[in-house]
């Protein structure tokens, strides 16, 4: 059995969902001779610390029930330079202006060699050069599938299991929040602010949604896409980005009655990175509803590969650290 000491810095939605399916799947771990041992949890005023291990599941409830991890005054990123373990889980709040608290957690790993799965989007979409090369001199590995399509798999089947073949273009749907809305307006033939106000109610649209309905979200996994697929050293800015905000019930019945729906794709190839509103037909296999998002990637060797999942959610974001953490301990 190979121990790997972890520490999950960041203990909202995706870091309490890491903590369940570590619970949820010991028995499995244990069967591919893998014990994930979490010594220390972070949020942002405090954290628990065990070198022995701290109990998951009392974790969790303290979270639920009192807003904390843990009685220690200790940072994330005081565990991440002090505390001696392998694997550090950053799943703190995404920040494109700074790269925040997870460009330093991250940073902070790889100078002190230790291993990096993450969902966080922000330090990779503004500094994915760097990054790289920190890992590199921390001989560190660093995973980071959850950024991109939560659940869904895109940066490991590119780079696992479509290994040998040229990825020359993909485009999709990377945001599940606009495809929400555009899905509505289109079913309801209501305007935008009506199904904004629903998909807020539901809890597919934060209270401020800029981020996601202007295009940044979708703009920023374009990046990490840019930089891990073909090799850019692209950051948010190189993206040109128009957002579903002024989308008509007009223009989508228009479309309607031709044959298609109006979707926010991505798309990104070795000389563009796009987001915006797109016609696409009906029976294509992007015009995919709901919540969901939708990958195609065009190979050289294989024609086009197209995934579809959920590209949030805590157990589904979640399940692709656990891939990473998996692929990286299991070699
Ligand atoms: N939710 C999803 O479905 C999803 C999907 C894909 C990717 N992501 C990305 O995954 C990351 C986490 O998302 P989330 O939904 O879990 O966010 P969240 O619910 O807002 O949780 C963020 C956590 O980070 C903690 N935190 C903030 N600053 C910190 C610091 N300096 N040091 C240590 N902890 C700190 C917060 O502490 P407090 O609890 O004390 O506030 C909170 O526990 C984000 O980057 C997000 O973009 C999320």
């Amino acid at each position: 059995m190979k121990t790997v000491r972890m520490s999950i810095i960041g203990f909202g939605a995706v870091g309490q969902g890491v903590a369940r399916v570590l619970i949820d799947k010991k028995e499995y771990l244990e069967a591919v001779g893998l014990d994930f041992r979490v010594v220390a949890i972070a949020d942002s005023r405090t954290a628990a610390i065990d070198k022995n291990g701290v109990d998951l599941t009392a974790i969790l409830y303290r979270k639920q029930t009192e807003g904390i991890v843990g009685p220690e005054k200790v940072t994330g990123l005081e565990i991440i330079k002090e505390i001696d373990h392998e694997l550090v889980i950053e799943t703190t709040p995404t920040d494109i202006v700074t790269g925040g608290a997870g460009l330093e957690n991250m940073l902070m790993a790889f100078k002190h060699g230790r291993d990096v799965v993450t969902s966080n989007k922000g330090p990779l979409a503004m500094k994915y050069a760097e990054l790289m090369e920190a890992a590199d001199e921390g001989d560190s590995r660093f995973r980071f599938e959850a950024t991109v399509g939560g659940a869904m798999p895109v940066l490991n089947l590119a780079k696992d299991a479509l290994a040998g073949n040229t990825i020359t273009n993909v485009e999709g749907i990377f945001n599940g929040t606009c495809n929400y809305i555009l899905s509505r307006m289109m079913e309801e033939h209501a305007p935008y602010d009506q199904m904004l106000a629903e998909a807020q109610e539901l809890g597919f649209a934060e209270t401020d949604p800029t981020y996601d309905v202007e295009g940044i979200d979708t703009a920023c996994k374009m990046v990490i896409l840019a930089n891990c697929i073909f090799g850019m050293n692209a950051t948010h800015e190189d993206v040109t980005v128009t957002g579903i905000t002024k989308i008509t019930p007009e223009a989508l019945l228009l479309a309607q009655n031709d044959g298609y729906v109006i979707k926010l794709i991505g798309e990104v190839n070795d000389s563009m990175i796009n987001v915006g509103p797109k016609l696409v037909p009906v029976d294509h296999p992007l015009a995919v509803g709901g919540s969901l998002n939708v990958a195609s990637l065009q190979t050289d060797l294989s024609g086009p590969v197209t995934v579809t999942g959920r590209g949030a959610g805590s157990i589904e974001t979640a399940s692709a650290i656990l891939s990473d953490m998996i692929s990286i301990y299991r070699e």
